[in-house]
């Protein structure tokens, strides 16, 4: 809610409006009222040290991002910088959290992976495509500088943040773990787009699931021996198959072990809707319909059925066993008790003892 100058001034007496307006954080309307150009929101979590095996304990942090779709008119700009959302916190949440020596988060955003990664982590790399996150998640970083234990003067020696696609930052390095809430969302490709015509925070720019299918053939390469990494994803699922059949055909001959929980699977029409509302896209009437319609054609053109979501976890071998890695497929589609990240800590441990012991 906008308010007076003089208001603002007094709650914030140090940066006052003139600072604000000049971070570009706020800005003044034509009445004069200040107005709020990004979301700030508290941001915490507990965890005793036994929870996650990081002996770190929980932080109140504050986190700026992009004003969501509902703070703001129209249909979203398509370098929006998404806040903490509902897939942020489900993957917050699955992450088997160790101590780890380098980690990776890929397509950072505004950099709700790498807090959390930060607490168990010696170094994180932060990568994004969009010069816009990595501002944020830099401006996040500073701001919760000393929540965070960092130093201010020397963020690099704990963070670094690269621009770029996918594994492109990172070629050639090997983390421990790497964590991703990737732009997975399937969207119609058309004839001459521009990456700039792309809603960058959910959009790889890939035709169907191939961001996914991508990152589950490639991750593999950046993973130490007995490295990890876990991921939220969409499958497509074409009509009378199974709906392991394509993350399966992603894996063959890879080596890597895998575990994918579906944990929902949605119509094409009910995926549509689903993320033309995200953008707002319904506020433009055309515009929703002609890429409702598009949604569907692009659906047929692949005889996809079905639209599966889920979890990913991925695991680099310490060594090269023959045959194929093993790897599950499980569907949860109810509520679980989250967090889940130690219960599939535990689940992993039970098949490695199982695995070692021959059973
Ligand atoms: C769904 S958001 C996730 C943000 C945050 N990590 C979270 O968990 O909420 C996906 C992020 O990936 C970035 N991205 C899009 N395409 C990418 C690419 N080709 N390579 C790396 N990052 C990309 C987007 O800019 C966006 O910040």
């Amino acid at each position: 809610v906008p308010q007076t100058e003089d208001d603002v001034d007094a709650a914030l007496p140090r940066i006052r409006t003139s600072g604000l307006v000049e971070l570009g954080l706020v800005e003044k309307n034509d009445g004069g009222a200040v107005a709020a150009k990004v979301d700030l929101r508290p941001y915490g979590w507990e965890c005793d040290s036994g929870a996650d095996n990081s002996g770190s304990g929980g932080a109140e942090l504050w986190v700026s991002s992009d004003l969501a779709a509902h703070q703001q008119p129209g249909v979203l700009r398509h370098d929006h910088v998404l806040g903490i959302g509902q897939a942020s916190t489900t993957l917050v949440q699955t992450t088997i959290r160790r101590h780890s020596k380098r980690a990776l988060d890929l397509g950072t955003g505004c950099g709700i992976q790498t807090f959390h990664l930060l607490h168990h982590s010696e170094h994180v790399t932060a990568t994004d495509i969009s010069e816009r996150a990595l501002a944020f998640t830099r401006f996040n970083l500073m701001l919760n500088a000393e929540a965070l234990h960092l130093d201010p003067a020397d963020l690099e020696s704990r963070v670094s943040l690269r621009l770029g696609s996918l594994l492109e930052p990172v070629a050639g390095e090997t983390f421990d773990l790497v964590v991703s809430n990737p732009p997975f969302v399937i969207t119609p490709r058309s004839a001459g787009e521009h990456s700039s015509d792309q809603f960058t925070y959910r959009d790889g720019g890939l035709p169907g699931d191939d961001i996914v299918a991508n990152l589950v053939r490639t991750l593999p390469d950046v993973l130490a021996p007995g490295g990890t990494a876990q991921m939220l994803g969409n499958w497509e699922i074409p009509a009378g198959s199974r709906w392991s059949e394509r993350p399966a055909s992603w894996l063959a001959g890879s080596g890597t072990e895998a575990w994918f929980i579906q944990r929902e699977q949605v119509s094409p029409e009910l995926y549509a809707e689903t993320w033309l509302q995200d953008a707002s896209e319904g506020r433009d009437r055309k515009l929703y319909r002609d890429a409702y319609a598009a949604y569907l054609q692009d659906f047929a053109s692949r005889n996809v059925d079905a639209i599966g979501f889920g979890m990913i976890w991925l695991r680099r071998p310490e060594s090269p066993r023959p045959g194929d890695a093993p790897a599950r497929f499980e569907e949860i589609t109810y509520p679980i008790e989250q967090p889940i990240g130690p219960h599939l800590a535990a689940a992993v441990e039970r098949a490695d003892w199982l695995d070692a012991h021959e059973l």
